[in-house]
């Protein structure tokens, strides 16, 4: 035998040398959950060690990641169920706490990027990411509505702003609804890929935002507007528009049974490729973690390194902190 790739795997120095991919803070995205009030830290049953942070804490919390490396942060607001209405309208009043911690955070930490969540859900009574009309989630009234609450997140200090929603032609909409307002340096990422999935719940469950089963005029799922998980194909679309559009970075969500669409876009675009390590993918790990039936120190990092291998250049992930720490 005169090849014999076992060589170059003898030790930690030659494994280090040859090695291909590499992960680092500033490839991660840390998704945080914000309340109103103060002194909360609440703590995520289906997420172990995520909480839902009221802002004096927030700060603290964002500057002890800061301390691991950690500089890129996304946040979601958990919004009280009487705020919500049919059109999400507290999602673009100027003075709701998700725009004022932006404005905290800001003024604390200016070096962050704050990378934001626009979508109807956390504020809708129906709890879906568009308006709900006659059983319908219809798409050019929501983008009305999607492009204010942009402008209110750039206003209050936003550097990059997620539609995490799958209207068509909602990037086209927020990028012109930026640019008139003088935010051209304002960027965004786009969920371009954005599947149906089944592991969003503990999410939902954070923000109590999934679709209402109160009224059968309701769909009790977002398959009208979040693509099919058996489709690949389809994704070129999405990105094609989202590319045309303005998108600044493109995302593909879930990530770790996603790789495929990660790679195919990767492969395809000249821009940055994200991907979302999503609740549920976070939940199936620390649940057979907790039993013992594998081993968090080297599953999770193998997990987002997987994600990194496939071609994202940024990921998002609930993981960001426990990496960072672990890397340290
Ligand atoms: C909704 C939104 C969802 C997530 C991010 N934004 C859930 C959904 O589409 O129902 C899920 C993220 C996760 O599971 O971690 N706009």
């Amino acid at each position: 035998m005169t090849r014999r790739p076992r060589r170059n795997r003898k030790n930690e120095a030659v494994r280090a040398m040859m090695r291909e991919t590499r992960l680092t803070a500033d490839n991660l995205v840390y998704p945080m959950f914000i309340v109103d009030g103060e002194n909360q830290k609440q703590e995520i049953s289906s997420l172990q060690g995520n909480y839902r942070w009221s802002v004096d804490l927030l700060v603290k919390e964002v500057e002890e990641c800061m301390k691991l490396g950690l500089r890129n942060f996304m946040f979601f607001p958990k919004v009280e169920e009487e705020l919500k209405d049919e059109i999400g309208s507290y999602s673009y009043n100027p003075d709701n706490f998700y725009l004022n911690a932006f404005r905290t955070l800001k003024k604390h930490f200016p070096e962050i990027n704050i990378i934001t969540d626009v979508a109807l859900d956390p504020y809708s009574s129906d709890g879906h990411d568009g308006i709900v009309k006659d059983g319908k989630i219809v798409n050019d009234e929501t983008n009305v509505v999607l492009a204010k609450m942009a402008v209110e997140q750039a206003r209050a200090g936003a550097d990059i702003i997620g539609p995490s929603d799958m209207m068509d032609g909602r990037i086209e909409a927020i990028r012109n609804a930026l640019d008139e307002e003088g935010f051209e340096d304002v960027s965004i990422m786009s969920y371009t890929a954005k599947y149906a999935s089944a592991f969003y719940g503990p999410f939902r469950d954070a923000l109590d935002s999934a679709p209402k089963e109160s009224s059968k005029d309701i769909p009790k799922d977002k398959k009208t507007y979040q693509m099919d998980p058996a489709n690949k194909r389809e994704a070129l679309l999405e990105a094609d528009l989202d590319y045309m559009e303005g998108a600044d970075f493109m995302m593909v969500k879930p990530a770790t049974f996603y790789l495929d669409i990660i790679h195919m876009l990767k492969s395809n675009y000249d821009i940055p490729i994200a991907a979302y390590n999503v609740s549920g993918e976070i939940a199936m790990l620390k649940a057979a973690c907790e039993k013992g039936w594998l081993d968090y120190n080297t599953a999770m990092p193998e997990m987002l390194l997987s994600i990194k291998r496939a071609g994202a250049d940024v990921i998002i992930s609930y993981l960001a902190k426990d990496y960072c720490e672990m890397v340290k």
